[in-house]
């Protein structure tokens, strides 16, 4: 069955084909040049079919699991059950493949994938062949010489982390305050194979790749510093890796405010982590992910993104409290979903000077209450500090309030009160505007068109501010067609096209 395809495959040129243990996509043309080469055996392809349907083009690989592994060296071995990426995909296996004769329709696509749009740069996989993946599991491509180069090493490791969408609590992790994370359903994917050598090289499809040898990072003010960072991390706390190949791959869209570079951090750190059997468990690598970006990125963030990087999982809720442990997991209630769209305002830490200033502006304001930090601020400081500095006794007002909006918003989560919920979601929102000063015209446009909504009880801006996203607390059931409205109204109000990231 599996070389009748990919005779079929080879024949009309087009199809993408997707080898494991790394999902990587290659023209059809070159399947047969790797088969002549002996390096690939018809039997351990996988095959990108066209669908016929609403998908372009379905893509069919076998999991890369250790057994996937040890089979792919083993050309006796009968091929895998595949595993299919998307549910779609899984359905057209089933009905039109699975155990029958194979009738392929090799048609190229006509359009590119509609189930994400990705924005230019964006390091997602989908737009040459067209092939469409599910937002939660990115594949991994590249060009044949690398599927040469790397795919068919047995010692192939796979990791991934998501972002994250912080329900309450902003600018209160770098005061030693509350924060309540929870996790994006998109991910980031990493795959890596280690090398002999000290050389570090690493792929993400619409970004210049990035070569270095150990030991050698340093800042570039690229996307690279992100890995740079996570080697330079691990070297600085003893733990001892090679030089490595790697793809990445993300569904959390840069610069929309939902961490995609805590995600990358951390699901790099993992993937080192399996490769060099390091001693680190899911806290100490969110430390370490957080090392990499203050130290080599050079963002003085707080540690919130990369722990809930490393910890937080969908439908449920991090609470965070940067003094003390353990931290608490809160369930989300079922009868709420969570919208969140992206303004479309990049917002970036790395070259957000703003970001700085407010986090300067805080510690300034504990220097002058005679505080370790806005964790032990109450009302009455910002009293005391309004005759000196209006702008600080704002800050510090934000941060007290903020902290005791934490404490409510769990409270009412626990007994199920979404509209308490929405009020506090709301007075967030208020405070980050009037007191924090990092909201923007857009954000404030795009969280009163989610507000407007029915169902909706409460809108606020998500992560630094300044740009990104706007998330809103919805009835369940309601979330697609109140962020499909809001997106509308969003784009008639400002022209901007504000992009749905959740539900998805
Ligand atoms: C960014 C930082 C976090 C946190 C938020 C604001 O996402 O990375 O540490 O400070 O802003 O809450």
């Amino acid at each position: 069955m599996w070389s009748a395809v990919a005779d079929r495959a080879a024949e009309v040129g087009e199809v993408a084909i997707l080898v494991p243990p790394i999902h990587r996509m290659v023209p059809a043309h070159e399947v047969e040049e790797l088969v002549a080469g002996g390096e690939l055996d018809l039997p351990q392809a996988l095959i990108g079919l066209d669908a016929r349907r609403q998908l372009d083009l379905v893509a069919i690989g076998i999991e890369p699991t250790p057994a996937a592994r040890v089979r792919a060296d083993d050309p006796a071995a009968p091929p895998q059950r595949p595993h299919l990426i998307g549910e779609a995909a899984q359905r057209t296996f089933d009905e039109d493949v699975a155990g029958r004769d194979i009738q392929v329709d090799l048609a190229p696509p006509e359009r590119p994938s509609q189930v994400v749009e990705p924005a230019a740069g964006e390091p997602l996989d989908g737009g040459e062949h067209g092939v469409s993946v599910s937002d939660h599991e990115p594949s991994i491509r590249g060009p044949a010489q690398e599927l040469r180069r790397c795919c068919y090493r047995s010692d192939v490791y796979r990791a991934d982390a998501p972002g994250r969408v912080n329900l309450i609590g902003e600018h209160t992790d770098y005061n030693e305050g509350l924060v309540l994370p929870t996790a994006t359903p998109q991910r980031t994917v990493v795959e890596l194979s280690p090398r002999e050598d000290q050389i570090v090289r690493v792929e993400s499809i619409g970004y210049m790749p990035v070569a270095y040898r150990l030991g050698e990072e340093r800042h570039h003010g690229d996307w690279g510093d992100y890995v740079r960072g996570v080697t330079w991390v691990l070297s600085k706390a003893g733990h001892h890796i090679r030089g490595f190949d790697a793809g990445i791959a993300s569904r959390v869209p840069p610069g929309a405010g939902l961490s995609s570079s805590a995600a990358l951090e951390v699901a790099l750190l993992r993937a080192l982590r399996e490769a060099f059997a390091l001693t680190l468990d899911d806290l100490a690598l969110a430390y370490a992910a957080h090392k990499a970006e203050r130290d080599i990125v050079g963002a003085r963030v707080g540690t919130m993104d990369q722990l809930a990087a490393g910890l937080a999982r969908t439908g449920e809720a991090l609470l965070i409290d940067m003094r003390k442990a353990p931290i608490e997991r809160v369930p989300l209630p079922d009868k709420l979903e969570i919208v969140v769209i992206d303004s479309g305002i990049a917002h970036d830490n790395a070259k957000q000077g703003a970001y700085n200033e407010r986090r300067a502006q805080c510690e300034e304001a504990a220097r002058r209450l005679g505080i370790a930090a806005l964790r032990d601020a109450t009302l009455a400081d910002v009293e005391r500090l309004a005759p000196q500095s209006a702008t600080l006794a704002r800050r510090v007002r934000h941060v007290v309030s903020e902290n005791e909006r934490v404490r409510a918003f769990v409270q009412a989560l626990r007994t199920g009160d979404v509209a308490r919920c929405g009020t506090l979601v709301d007075a967030s929102h208020a405070s980050l505007r009037e007191d924090f000063e990092v909201s923007t015209l857009e954000l404030d446009v795009l969280a009163d068109a989610l507000r407007a909504q029915r169902g909706v009880h409460g809108a606020r801006l998500v992560g630094a501010g300044f740009g990104g996203s706007v998330l809103a607390l919805v009835d369940a059931g309601g979330a697609a067609a109140a962020a499909r409205a809001a997106a509308e109204r969003y784009r008639s109000r400002t022209g901007r096209a504000g992009r749905v990231v959740m539900p998805v």
